[in-house]
């Protein structure tokens, strides 16, 4: 079953962004080893592994434009071998060797975690602000994509306030590339996401562009307040929930913060190191903030 579900989200393709900002960011730092590459699938293993787990804890049965694991094998199949590619991970991180992967990884996956539960404790919480909406995005997403930056400079050997600076271009793209997806749930149709959309407030989850547009309009806190007394969507909700959002530009208000945070995550590049490389890792800041999918 491993293999079988291994093999099937492998295949299923995803934009691999994390493990190509590991491998790109050592080359732009001139690194000529391969600890890299190793590295590169230790991240992208973490990132399966926490889809598998989350689309459980979502009720969400598509991923990539395919059927989810957990709708092809079921709930526990997708937590068992998710815990495996966790475990693997963390496998290879030891034959690696080196100690200061494994503390940066292992504070990852508990951030991960913590960002999840937070996440989870917040549910149909109509009063969450936007700083908690940040710090729910920092923890579940965005130290993944941070990690990923500082392997990639660690490898090659910078020195701590360079790996600083480019864990910070990591943390800014990674809150920009989440700030996105939540505008997305609200603005992107089904097919060209690859997976449920207008999902989020029916799973009880309250994002920025749904906080931002419940600020102004009244009538939107209301339907919201009695979703969340239901707990489950009435025919109908779906579209008039998106129609009010868009109304009150909230999905805009979140690219608008995600685009800042792209500019902080371009501000952070060091201006040494491969010219080349440095414009395609601001090209993927900005590509975080204003991806279709
Ligand atoms: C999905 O991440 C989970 C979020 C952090 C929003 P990606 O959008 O990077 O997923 P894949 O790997 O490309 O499918
Ligand atoms: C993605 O969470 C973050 C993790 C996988 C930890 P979401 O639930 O917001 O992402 P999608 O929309 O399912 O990809
Ligand atoms: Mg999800
Ligand atoms: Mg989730």
């Amino acid at each position: 079953m491993i293999p079988a579900i291994g093999h099937y989200i492998v295949n299923s393709g995803g934009k691999r962004l994390r493990p190509l900002l590991c491998l790109l960011i050592a080359r732009y730092f001139g690194y000529q080893g391969d600890r890299h590459i190793p590295m590169s699938v230790v991240v992208e293993f973490i990132h399966t592994a926490s889809l598998l787990h989350d689309d459980v804890v979502d009720s969400s049965y598509q991923r990539r434009g395919a059927p989810s694991a957990n709708g092809v094998w079921g709930n526990q199949a997708s937590v068992l071998v998710g815990d495996y590619l966790f475990s693997r991970s963390f496998q290879m991180m030891v034959s690696d060797g080196d100690m200061e992967m494994l503390r940066l990884m292992s504070d990852v996956t508990n951030a991960l975690a913590e960002g999840e539960v937070l996440q989870l404790s917040r549910t149909f919480h109509l009063e969450m602000s936007e700083a908690e909406c940040l710090e729910v995005i920092e923890r579940k997403t965005a130290v993944l994509f941070s990690a990923a930056a500082e392997v990639g400079s660690h490898v090659s050997g910078q020195p701590a306030n360079v790996v600083a600076k480019m864990a910070e271009y990591g943390m800014c793209l990674g809150v920009a590339f989440q700030l996105m997806d939540d505008a997305l749930d609200y603005l992107a149709d089904e097919e060209t996401a690859g997976k449920p959309v207008g999902h989020d407030l029916e799973e009880g989850k309250i994002t920025l562009p749904l906080i931002h547009a419940m600020h102004s309009d009244e009538a939107l806190r209301k339907r919201v307040h009695s979703i969340a007394e239901r707990d489950a969507y009435e025919e109908g909700d779906r579209e008039w929930v998106r129609e009010r959002v868009e109304a009150q530009g909230g999905a805009e208000y979140a690219m608008k913060r995600a685009i800042d945070y792209a500019e902080r995550a371009k501000k952070a590049l060091p201006d040494f190191g491969d010219v080349d490389i440095r414009n395609l890792l601001a090209r993927l800041a900005d590509f975080s903030a204003k991806r279709p999918y």
